[in-house]
């Protein structure tokens, strides 16, 4: 049951734009504030709409990507901005030389926004985020932990039976095999396996920050998470401060974390 954003990149954006602005814009000012001139990157950008906001309020903007056609769509969406120098979308790697050439030491926030569960190697990556940062620089994070729900990202299955709660975090071997058990196809079941392989909890998410060298300087945990308006006509609910300080429980009944890290 693949959901409608999955197949429309305009729906998408439209989505990112409107999400950015009621929850990750103000959750960032929170303990950074954006000003024109402020330096931010998106990592894992897709189409672009979560950096409009930050572009509105006269922000300098970068997005990067791994995946050429959104950062087509998005150069698309945005061929004034672009044209007009407020905002940038390349097809890289940010650990490439001429990446860190150009912006070491520049970003005043760096966001990544459902991203970080789908990266290889955190406990490499995220101390990397460092080299991009400014000394007084903050990252967003925002992510489904694994144990919730739905922290395989069964809703990219077609199948209606593929988005069962909880069946995720079965051993890799017996979910690939019930995945195609119900025809899932190659693709889903590849990425589906690699969100397997980097699977990140609340606790292994701050246990990285940490041995990073970084400090959570805020964070909001929610029961129900912000996108799910979009996805499932639900509305956000913020999580229940007792059930957040429950550590490994914690997991299982949060849709969605938000943090912002400093050095
Ligand atoms: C679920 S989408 C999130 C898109 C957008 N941030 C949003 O909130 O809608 C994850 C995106 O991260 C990108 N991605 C995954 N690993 C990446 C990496 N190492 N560097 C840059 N982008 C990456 C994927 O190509 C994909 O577009």
């Amino acid at each position: 049951m693949a959901l409608k954003q999955h197949k429309d990149e305009r729906v998408r954006y439209e989505q990112q734009v409107d999400n950015s602005r009621q929850y990750v814009l103000p959750f960032i000012e929170e303990t950074h504030p954006i000003k024109p001139g402020t330096n931010v990157l998106e990592i894992g950008c897709g189409e672009g709409g979560v950096l409009v906001p930050f572009m509105d309020k006269g922000a300098h903007c970068v997005g990067v990507d791994l995946n050429e056609l959104r950062i087509d769509y998005a150069n698309n969406f945005y061929k004034n901005e672009v044209a007009a120098g407020k905002i940038k979308f390349l097809y890289k790697n940010v650990y490439d030389a001429d990446f860190l050439g150009m912006y070491k030491g520049f970003f005043d926030v760096i966001i990544l926004k459902d991203v970080i569960e789908h990266i290889p190697e955190q406990e490499k990556f995220v101390p990397y985020l460092k080299n991009l940062l400014k000394p007084d620089g903050q990252v967003f994070f925002g992510f489904p932990p694994w144990y919730m729900p739905f922290g395989g990202h069964q809703q990219l299955c077609e199948h209606k039976l593929g988005m069962m709660p909880w069946y995720h975090i079965l051993p890799k071997s017996l979910y690939r095999g019930l995945l195609k058990m119900i025809g899932e196809s190659d693709g889903v079941i590849r990425e589906l396996s690699e969100i397997h392989d980097t699977r990140i909890s609340i606790e292994r998410f701050e246990r990285i920050i940490k041995s990073s060298g970084l400090k959570t300087v805020n964070k909001q945990h929610y029961l129900i998470n912000p996108i799910y308006k979009y996805k499932f006509g639900l509305q956000p609910r913020k999580q229940l401060g007792i059930i957040s300080a429950i550590p490994f429980l914690r997991n299982f009944v949060t849709t969605c974390v938000y943090y912002t890290v400093g050095m």
